[in-house]
C-alpha cells in the first residue's frame, strides 16, 4: 500500500510503523489516521508479522488530533470523518504492539500510545492530556485508559490541570513500561518485540485477549475467559512443542499451530 502519513517497514516478524508528519509534530489529522488504521490492520492479518511496533520517530511520537483541521469542524464532520472510528481500530488489533515513544505524547498522542499493549519511552519522552488548554476534553481514551492505568488522582491532575509530564514521571506512575536513551528506543522496542515474537502467536494472542477483557469484565468473568482460553491452547500443536522442548532440554519452535 503507499501511504502518505505513515511509513510502514518489516524487519523479520516485527512490523514498524511511523507515524510521518514530523512538521506538523505528527498532528493526527483526519488521513493519518485512516492510513495508520489501514497499516496496522494489514499488518494484524499478515502471518508473518508477530508483533508491531508503533512509532513517531526519534523527535516526537505525535501532538495530539491535528487542531487546525478541527478547528471549525462540527459535530458531524468528527462523525462523518471517522477519526475516532479509526482510532478504535488500533485497540483492535489482535498481534502485540508496543508504542517507541520520543517527545510530545500528547492528546490523542498520549491515547494512541496508550492503546498500545506496552510503551516504551525515551529520556526525552512527554505525556500529557492538554484538551482542557483547548476548551475540550479527551476523546479517545484519555478519561478512562488512563484513569485505569495510573489511578484516579493523578489522572485527574492530568486530564484537569492539562500539564505534561516527563518520561520518569511516566514511569513512576506506572504509564509506561520503561525509559530508555533515546538512541536505543527502536532498538530496545524490536528486541522486546523479537522476544514476543519467539513464543507461540496464539499464545501471544489469547494472554493479550485475556489481560484486555480484565479491564471490562468482572473477576470471575475474567477468569472464565482465561481458564477457556488455557484449555483451548490444550489443542494446538505449539502447546505440545512448547512442554516436550522443555521436557527434551531444548528451545521450543513453535509454528503457530
Ligand atoms: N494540531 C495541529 N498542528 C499542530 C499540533 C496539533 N495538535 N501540534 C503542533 N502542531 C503544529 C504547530 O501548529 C506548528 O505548525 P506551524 O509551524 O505551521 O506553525 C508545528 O506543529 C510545530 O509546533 P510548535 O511550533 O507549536 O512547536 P513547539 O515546540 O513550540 O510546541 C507543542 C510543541 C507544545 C507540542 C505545541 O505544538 C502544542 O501545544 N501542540 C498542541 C498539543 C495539543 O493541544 N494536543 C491535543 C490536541 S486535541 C486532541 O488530541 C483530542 C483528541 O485526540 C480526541
Amino acid at each position: 500500500m503507499d501511504f502518505q502519513h505513515v511509513q510502514v517497514e518489516r524487519d523479520g516478524p516485527i512490523g514498524i510503523v511511523t507515524l510521518n508528519r514530523p512538521k506538523q509534530l505528527n498532528a493526527l489529522s483526519y488521513d493519518l489516521v485512516k492510513e495508520l488504521s489501514l497499516a496496522m490492520e494489514s499488518f494484524d492479518r499478515d502471518e508473518e508479522i508477530r508483533v508491531i511496533i508503533l512509532t513517531g520517530g526519534e523527535k516526537v511520537f505525535a501532538a495530539g488530533a491535528d487542531i487546525k483541521e478541527m478547528a471549525d469542524a462540527g459535530p458531524f464532520d468528527e462523525v462523518l470523518q471517522g477519526r475516532l472510528r479509526n482510532r478504535d481500530k488500533v485497540n483492535r488489533i489482535s498481534k502485540p504492539v508496543i508504542a517507541a515513544v520520543s517527545g510530545y505524547a500528547l492528546g490523542g498522542g498520549c491515547e494512541l500510545a496508550m492503546s498500545c499493549d506496552l510503551i516504551i519511552a525515551a529520556e526525552t519522552a512527554r505525556f500529557g492530556q492538554p484538551e482542557m488548554n483547548i476548551g475540550t476534553i479527551p476523546g479517545s481514551g484519555g478519561t478512562q485508559r488512563m484513569t485505569r492505568t495510573i489511578g484516579k488522582y493523578r489522572a485527574m491532575e492530568m486530564v484537569l490541570l492539562g500539564d505534561s509530564i516527563d518520561a520518569a514521571t511516566a514511569e513512576r506512575w506506572g504509564l509506561v513500561n520503561r525509559v530508555v536513551p533515546v538512541e536505543n528506543l527502536l532498538e530496545d522496542a524490536k528486541a522486546t518485540a523479537r522476544k514476543i515474537a519467539a513464543k507461540s502467536p496464539l499464545a501471544v494472542k489469547l494472554a493479550k485477549e485475556a489481560i484486555q477483557k480484565s479491564l471490562n469484565t468482572p473477576l470471575d468473568e475474567g477468569l472464565d475467559f482465561e481458564r477457556k482460553s488455557f484449555y483451548l491452547l490444550f489443542g494446538s500443536e505449539d502447546r505440545k512443542e512448547g512442554m516436550k522442548a522443555f521436557t527434551e532440554k531444548r528451545k521450543p519452535e513453535f509454528k503457530g499451530r
